[in-house]
């Protein structure tokens, strides 16, 4: 098979299409990346699988292959999205079953079935038959056919859902309920806020640093210059009663549908999807695969309460000997690296076909004519930012500004195995990082 551009760092699907990162978990001291896949459609389709990764470091990383398929009436059309809690020596698992009936229908308001299932897994793969335990006539009356995505978690003795939806308004906002058992669910309220967006969907509900975010992704935001510049957005919110300050997660062009889990040591880990709906094109899916996900990012809250992103620490043991580039020396750079600088002044760094520039309050990435596959420019808002990260896989930049304030993902697609780097009033540190091992089984 032709590699060019596989990544070393990065969870990708072996064959076919990737979206959303599912049932992102710890159990039986693995933690599972399940994902949203159709391994036999380069451009996904409507009919996704859920595909599994296990690892016990983050660092190699074993596919254990598909793990769910749409073959019930309740899912026929799709097992889309939906997230993991572990209960006794078993992983209960929730997701959308997406069924489209056939006929002269708009699938919005009617036409189209999201039930919530469930199934139970005591070794991460092989999965329990399908119990359906909520349908659209269990959602409340203002919403539309468009409700999925649960997210589930537990606080003391009582678990909650949290379910994206669209209401017959054609408002974003996500439904909540609660459970003793896992089983049976009942409704307590619907959270939005009036004209943002038409939908939201892969909703989340975390407490950090003693607040409480609630992270959606909406469709139907309006662009700015340097806000929700994608075709469709995901940030979070602060929950107390309402949702206040929307902020993004990620302003590059490829980030969407993140979802977070608890790792054993009580670090909380958010991964996303490098990707973004129809907006780009891959040159990978000539040669049989697209799409991947982020790395694994620590989450913090900072004094002010924004979200501060990292990469995981085990990252760091993936680096090689450091070296200094002072600001105006080009160099050739093997890919993977970690690439780390100190922020001063304004500066430019060129990398490969992309332009970088900082002016001391507006940081932008900037493909050269058409090497973006469609991917123009990105700018974020970033007054007095301190420093910069760059992690580089072998198509894809995460760009960490400010301790991790900003983030910025993109994919890229270079001739070869490395980029050229050209710092212009900034000096750079250079780590090369080893690959993490990807054991794909030829699966
Ligand atoms: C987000 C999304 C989800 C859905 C899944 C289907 O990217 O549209 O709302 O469950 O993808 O693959």
């Amino acid at each position: 098979m032709n590699t060019k551009w596989r990544q070393q760092l990065h969870l990708e699907p072996p064959k076919g299409w990737l979206n959303d990162p599912n049932g992102l978990s710890w159990f039986k001291n693995k933690y599972h990346v399940y994902f949203q896949y159709a391994p036999d459609n380069i451009n996904g389709g409507v009919k996704k699988c859920w595909g599994h990764y296990e690892s016990t470091d983050m660092l190699s990383w074993n596919f254990t292959g598909t793990v769910l398929f749409p073959d019930t009436p309740y899912d026929a059309s799709g097992a889309y999205s939906g997230s993991a809690v572990v209960n006794g020596d078993e992983l209960y698992i929730f997701y959308t079953g997406n069924v489209k009936h056939i006929g002269d229908y708009d699938y919005v308001y009617n036409g189209r079935e999201a039930n919530v299932i469930k199934v139970t897994t005591k070794d991460g793969h092989n999965m329990t038959a399908k119990q359906v335990l909520l349908r659209n006539s269990d959602y409340p009356d203002f919403c539309s056919c468009h409700v999925r995505d649960p997210k589930v978690w537990r606080k003391y003795d009582t678990y909650y859902m949290i379910l994206g939806a669209r209401t017959l308004d054609s408002e974003g906002g996500v439904l909540i309920y609660q459970s003793a058992d896992l089983t049976d669910w009942r409704y307590k309220k619907c959270i939005s806020v009036p004209n943002f967006g038409y939908m939201w969907e892969c909703p989340d509900c975390f407490e950090l640093g003693g607040s409480t975010y609630i992270s959606v992704s909406p469709q139907g935001l309006a662009h700015g210059e340097t806000e929700n510049q994608n075709l469709f957005s995901s940030g979070y919110f602060h929950y107390g009663g309402e949702l206040t300050d929307f902020t993004e997660w990620d302003y590059g062009f490829d980030f969407y549908a993140p979802q977070t889990f608890d790792a054993p040591d009580g670090r909380k880990i958010l991964i996303g999807w490098m990707g973004m709906g129809d907006a780009y094109t891959n040159p990978t899916a000539e040669l049989g695969w697209q799409q991947c996900l982020t790395l694994p990012r620590e989450l913090a809250r900072s004094a002010d309460g924004a979200i501060i992103q990292k990469p995981i620490r085990e990252i760091d043991t993936l680096r090689g000997k450091c070296t200094s580039i002072a600001d105006g020396t080009s160099v050739t750079a093997a890919l993977p690296f970690d690439l780390c600088a100190s922020v001063t002044k304004p500066f430019t760094l060129r990398l490969d076909s992309i332009m970088m520039k900082y002016d001391g309050e507006i940081f932008s990435i900037e493909f050269d004519g058409d090497t973006g596959f469609g991917r123009d420019i990105r700018r974020v808002r970033a007054n007095n930012c301190h420093d910069m990260r760059i992690i580089a896989d072998m198509s894809s930049l995460e760009v960490y500004l400010d301790g991790g304030r900003y983030v910025m993902s993109t994919r890229f697609y270079p001739e070869g195995s490395t980029a050229e780097l050209i710092p212009n009033r900034i000096d750079i540190e250079l780590y090369p990082l080893k690959g993490m091992e990807m054991n794909i089984n030829g699966k």
